[in-house]
């Protein structure tokens, strides 16, 4: 175990990197280093992070190198390369060493999209329902975004959990892509929603606000520990509209309410999430993209039934693989002739949406477009 007194950032990025593995991803072996390191300042925190994600971000160009060490230092080089201009790295470089080769067959691999793979990603916040203007005056650091009103970037240096805001459950830490998903939803307060996979309640708590804690949200998912995350969140952000139960995403279902709205945000590839989570590019596999596919399809065909006539279901996934985006949005089609497509321009997704909105029923939100994951969102509504 490392002490921070003898250790500098870069030692302890290295031994962050020597123990992540494909079972010990490194945002999880980042936890672990850092855990028993409390003293350690919060920017020295964040600079350890941002050396480790800058070693996977150029992972394919360091293969040579001997050592962590001389690896990491590569990688930094590169990085400052490409910050003062893109084009020092030619296209053809990153098209061979920025994704796995199987990217081609599954998605349009752009040059926007490879280059904004390769720059760090923005920390984007949620505000509560107006409490962006306090946040901005009282977070320095914080800035506005011209996507959604409460969406915030955050490029200050406090440890943003230990905020007295934090605490008093103003903001969340949520990615922009996310906080559309939410918006594209549009639940009403009263309503009845299901948020199927409900994980540790990013999206759930967006809809309660959205919602004015009115109405009822059942949130489920598989994982206990994550539904345990859950409460603790709901608890600190005064989100009390909603019921947790586990479900494992089989036929039989947590409750026989119909609802008014139901989202499924599945588990997915994250092909969205490879700026923010470069080591997931050499992780993941077409296999798992093919079996997430089917899991995906199972969850929606489970929780369909659930939809009153005349609600809406919504599906979204921040990865971009056709097996996981249109091929499944594809197949519900054609297997549910009692719903139809929800066009997002005609009646889904509050106002703040309207630059994402197109006359179509599925959105795809790419990073080099948003600043923020891509994503992946289509919606049906139930035939009355
Ligand atoms: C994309 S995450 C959800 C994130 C969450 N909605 C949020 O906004 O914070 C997908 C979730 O699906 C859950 N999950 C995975 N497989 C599942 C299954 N077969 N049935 C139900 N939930 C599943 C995972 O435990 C995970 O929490």
């Amino acid at each position: 175990m490392l002490g921070i007194v003898k250790y500098s950032v870069s030692e302890i990025a290295a031994e962050v990197i020597r123990s992540t593995s494909r079972e010990k991803p490194a945002d999880a072996a980042l936890r672990e280093v850092l855990k028993p390191l409390r003293e350690l300042p919060p920017f020295d925190a964040a600079e350890v992070s941002r050396a480790v994600f800058m070693y996977y971000r150029w992972h394919a160009w360091l293969l040579d190198e001997r050592g962590v060490d001389a690896r990491m230092r590569l990688a930094r080089r590169l990085a400052e390369r490409f910050q003062a201009n893109p084009t020092t790295i030619p296209l053809a470089e990153l098209r061979a060493k920025a994704v796995p080769a199987w990217t081609t067959e599954q998605m349009e691999v752009s040059d926007d999209w490879l280059r904004s793979l390769q720059r760090e990603p923005k920390l984007w916040l949620r505000a509560k329902r107006g409490r962006g203007a306090a946040l901005l005056d009282n977070l320095p650091g914080t800035h506005v975004s011209p996507t959604f009103p409460e969406a915030l970037v955050y490029a200050g240096e406090t440890d943003l959990f230990k905020t007295p805001e934090f605490h008093a459950g103003e903001f969340e830490i949520q990615d922009l892509s996310s906080q559309a998903v939410g918006l594209l939803c549009d639940p009403k307060p009263g309503e009845t929603w299901w948020d199927a996979c409900a994980g540790e309640g990013g999206k759930l708590l967006h809809l309660s606000n959205l919602m004015q804690n009115k109405g009822l949200i059942w949130a489920s998912d598989r994982a206990a520990w994550r539904l345990q995350k859950l409460k603790r969140r709901t608890a600190r952000a005064q989100a009390f509209n909603y019921r947790a139960a586990l479900w494992d995403g089989g036929a039989k279902l947590p409750t026989k309410t119909k609802f008014d709205g139901v989202l499924v945000d599945a588990p997915c590839s994250g092909v969205g999430t490879w700026q923010r989570n470069p080591q997931a590019r050499w992780t993941t596999t077409l296999l798992d993209v093919q079996e997430l596919g089917e899991i995906q399809r199972r969850l929606l065909t489970h929780v369909a039934p659930s939809v009153k006539p005349g609600g809406k279901l919504v599906y979204s996934v921040c990865t971009l693989t056709r097996t996981e985006t249109s091929e499944v949005a594809e197949a519900f089609r054609v297997a549910h002739e009692d719903f139809e497509p929800l066009v997002f321009s005609e009646g889904g997704g509050v106002k703040e949406c309207q630059s994402l909105m197109t006359s179509a029923a599925t959105i795809t939100i790419w990073p080099h477009d948003s600043g923020g994951n891509g994503m992946f969102v289509a919606a049906w509504r139930r035939k009355r």
